[in-house]
């Protein structure tokens, strides 16, 4: 296997390096390219355990470890969503629920890979900026590995469920008076130090982990038309253009699918600057929305992502935080899947995107649902509920019986 870095704005490549993580020559983010040894036809992976997670996919990854840190993570399911296909005109729709890894959202994927890293090259800590989500899968995984880890959150910006994981699996909390954009400007910082190892997406080697969504969405459907997918840092996006690219330079695939990134608006640098013809993101420096996880103005992984959607022949598209909560609603209430708000930023776009004539009703979707629901308990404030209170087991009864609008008879 021969595998070297790669700086996805100059091209400039470089020998493999734990450590390296910007271009020495022009500062942009770095890609990992590799040329893996003799692959297997596709059926083995799928005969693999599901205990191994990503790695069970270990010939299309670029790193090799004897005991990696796995806890299963991917083998996420893939949803039929019949009901909303119907609604929105498509002819196929699916979600691939991220919210069901062991942490609940995609990071996992990547992080069961950095952190075999960190631990394979001797880090004494791990470091991560979040919006809450890569804080909870690094202190799960990094505690799993029995590494020491910092965290660097916007104070007042993670929703509960994330904190909550932090907390529990043993992490140093530094909340930052600023936002999540500053938080990573300390962590790139700290990784400059040698006894620090970063787990944020601007280390290649985490987003090598997350493109196993790829592999496992073309493992139970083939390639589809289209993938969309929540944008806030960037990263993921990229992550699984790069799967699908690879499925197809490897032999596995034919065809490619188009990226579409959706942001929130409050917080849509790539997508506002997209959509008004320009090539670079109109960074900003107060990112707001409810979707807290994607809450980010200055994404450090753009160029990745804009060259996903633009080589992929896809688009950029915002929507507003009152269409993220309609899109929450109505996985959860039509079709049974608990997303956080930032996990249904795909669907909201979809709609938009469909409601603007952007697919022709024939296509074959898949809305990546990036974490779940029980990340952010106060998001259910936003849905409408029917309570009823009830003094005692009698009352209860009737109640219920009465709200249906039954007679029992006794
Ligand atoms: N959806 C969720 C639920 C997320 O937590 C994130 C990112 C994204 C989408 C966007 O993915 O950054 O790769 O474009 N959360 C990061 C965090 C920033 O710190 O947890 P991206």
């Amino acid at each position: 296997m021969r595998v070297r870095l790669r700086c996805v704005n100059c091209g400039a490549e470089y020998d493999v390096s734990y450590k390296m993580f910007m271009c020495p020559k022009c500062g942009q983010v770095l890609e990992v390219v590799f040329e893996p040894d003799e692959l297997p036809p596709f059926e083995e992976y799928r005969r693999r355990s599901r205990m191994h997670g990503i790695w069970r996919f270990k010939e299309l990854l670029p790193f090799k470890s004897k005991k990696p840190v796995t806890m299963g993570e991917g083998n996420t399911p893939l949803i039929r969503l019949e009901k909303l296909e119907k609604v929105i005109g498509i002819r196929r729709l699916y979600a691939k629920f991220e919210g069901a890894n062991p942490t609940g959202s995609f990071k996992d994927r990547g992080m069961s890979l950095a952190v075999t890293i960190a631990k394979e090259v001797g880090a004494r800590a791990v470091v991560a900026a979040s919006t809450g989500n890569t804080a909870a899968s690094a202190a799960a995984y990094s505690a799993k590995a029995g590494l020491k880890t910092f965290l660097v959150l916007p104070k007042g910006k993670v929703a509960l469920g994330k904190l909550a994981q932090s907390i529990l699996h043993g992490a140093v909390v530094v909340e930052i008076e600023d936002n999540f954009d500053a938080a990573l400007e300390a962590v790139k910082i700290l990784a400059k130090l040698e006894q620090f190892y970063p787990l944020n997406s601007f280390n290649p080697w985490r987003l090598e982990g997350q493109k196993t969504l790829a592999f496992e969405v073309f493992e139970d459907i083939g390639v589809p038309d289209y993938v969309i997918v929540p944008v806030g840092n960037a990263g993921n996006i990229s992550a699984i253009w790069k799967g699908f690219k690879e499925l197809k330079a490897f032999g596995y695939s034919q065809e490619l699918p188009k990226m579409v990134g959706i942001q929130a608006e409050g917080a849509s640098p790539l997508a506002s600057a997209y959509k008004s013809g320009l090539k670079v993101p109109l960074f900003t420096d107060n990112p707001e929305t409810i979707a807290t996880a994607i809450r980010i103005g200055k994404p450090v992984n753009w160029l990745k992502a804009w060259k996903a959607v633009d080589e992929s022949g896809g688009t950029f598209e915002a929507v507003p935080d009152s269409e993220i909560i309609r899109a929450q609603r109505m996985l959860a209430r039509e079709e049974g899947i608990a997303a956080e708000p930032a996990g249904a930023t795909s669907l909201a776009g979809l709609i938009k995107l469909a409601s603007q004539g952007y697919f022709n009703g024939d296509e074959e979707v898949v809305i990546v649902v990036t974490g779940h629901g029980l990340k952010d308990p106060d998001s259910a404030k936003f849905h409408p509920t029917e309570r009823i209170r009830a003094l005692n087991v009698e009352d209860a009864v009737e109640k219920v019986v009465s709200h249906l609008g039954i007679v029992v008879k006794t």
